[in-house]
């Protein structure tokens, strides 16, 4: 004992370290114990669900409405929701025509408000739950089930630096309005650059917000872009082309680019910034769900069309048809087979399912671990089945 006493004292810390142990000891501090107390603590401020009641309802412009959403129990209305970082998102749960889905919504509004979360949600083209929402049926008092604020799409000053551009397309300048608006109150000295392209100069959100912030601050500058102008339309016109990001940007080495939008449009961005030879470090993609024309992705099966019909069976539970081109989370929600989820773009691994048989097409924005791949287990978010299937979950 005494040899090893020897032993120990030559190692730089010990005898601190059972100081320590032994102090606390005295005064009963017992980690095991405390072990519940912590995870009720973390349950509390970001619990697993949360109730929500649509409390007003803007129409920001023709294609897209904000909702204010506060905590459902009354006696938490006006009281703060789980905190968040600027460029979360909540995955809103719902039910419609009978089968039960969700869909991730980035929180608009500034961390600053926490007494409600802003969701703005724009239609998409015979989008299932864009449709629901902003058609006549959702109505101020609504509630809803949600998740806590999640995702790594957010600044973080230490690793993103302080010369920024924000490349958004469409319902990007959400994340992008919650994002701006808190570095530029917090930080003067950043440099934001957002960049924002749109469809038809009447349809961008946040239009007035971003221009009062760009009039307000100087270290913020607006370039506003648009790829279907009417005639005699003045602003920029076009696509977020290499030549167009470095007319407006500059040098763009040395800047942190974050992008959002429709995923064809977050594909363009990046390839146009790695032609540029931006870094990817310095790209910072929020994902929008599964792509929109997976049988255009290499690795896409040639023999098989989008709308070809397959078979997936979920083992000892039934069967059903679903289209190739559909993901497969979506095909098992709408045939009654609820499978957890949150971000439904291929990162959060909380969807996933084994196939046993069969063959199922995974595109790049599918994360999964080597693990995954080895033994059969897909995203079912962004799987597509492109033969008969067998599945287990
Ligand atoms: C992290 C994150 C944050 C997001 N934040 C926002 C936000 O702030 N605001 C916002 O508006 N959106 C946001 N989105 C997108 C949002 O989650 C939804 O994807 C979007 O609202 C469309 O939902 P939908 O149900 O209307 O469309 P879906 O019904 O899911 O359809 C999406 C697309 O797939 C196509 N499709 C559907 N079924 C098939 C099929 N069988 N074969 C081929 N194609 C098919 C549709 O035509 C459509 O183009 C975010 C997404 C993510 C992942
Ligand atoms: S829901 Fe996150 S990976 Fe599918």
């Amino acid at each position: 004992m005494s040899n090893s006493n020897e032993l120990l004292k030559n190692i730089v810390g010990y005898w601190d370290g059972v100081e320590r142990k032994q102090a606390r000891e005295q005064v009963g501090t017992d980690f095991s114990e405390q072990k519940g107390k912590t995870a009720s603590d973390i349950a509390k401020l970001h619990p697993k669900r949360l109730q929500l009641t649509v409390s007003e309802i803007f129409q920001d412009t023709p294609s897209t409405k904000t909702f204010r959403l506060v905590q459902s129990k009354q006696s938490l209305v006006n009281k703060p929701l789980p905190p968040f970082q600027a460029g979360q998102y909540i995955n809103l749960y719902t039910t419609i025509d009978g089968v039960e889905t969700a869909r991730p919504y980035a929180i608009s509004s500034c961390p600053t408000h926490r007494e409600y979360y802003d969701l703005t949600v724009k239609i998409v083209d015979g989008g299932f739950v864009t449709n629901y929402l902003l058609g006549d049926e959702v109505k101020v008092g609504q509630e809803f089930s949600s998740t806590s604020p999640m995702g790594t799409f957010y600044h973080n000053p230490i690793f993103h630096g302080d010369d920024l551009v924000f490349l958004a397309g469409g319902s990007g300048g959400a994340p992008a309005r919650s994002m701006i608006e808190s570095a530029l109150n917090r930080d003067s000295n950043i440099n934001f650059h957002l960049v924002y392209g749109n469809s038809y100069e009447n349809d961008v959100i946040f239009q007035d917000t971003f221009r009062e912030l760009a009039d307000k601050y100087d270290n913020f500058q607006l370039s506003e872009v648009i790829s279907r102008p009417t005639e005699g339309y003045e602003g920029l016109t076009g696509h977020l082309s290499k030549e167009l990001i470095t007319e407006l940007t500059g040098d763009a080495s040395s800047k942190t680019f974050y992008i959002c939008g429709p995923t064809p449009f977050n594909d363009y961005c990046v390839e146009q910034l790695k032609a540029l030879g931006v870094e990817d470090k310095r790209m910072r993609i929020e994902c929008n769900g599964p792509p929109k024309k997976p049988s255009c992705l290499d690795g896409w099966p040639e023999v098989v069309s989008e709308v070809d019909e397959v078979t997936v069976t979920v083992k000892g539970r039934g069967q059903f048809v679903a289209q190739a081109g559909e993901p497969l989370l979506n095909s098992l929600e709408r045939n009654g087979y609820t499978v957890e989820n949150a971000c439904r773009s291929g990162e959060c691994s909380l969807c996933r399912v084994k196939v046993l048989s069969g063959e199922v097409f995974n595109p790049p924005e599918s994360l999964l671990r080597k693990s995954d791949k080895d033994f059969g287990w897909v995203h079912s978010c962004v799987a597509f089945p492109t033969t008969d299937i067998e599945i287990l979950y």
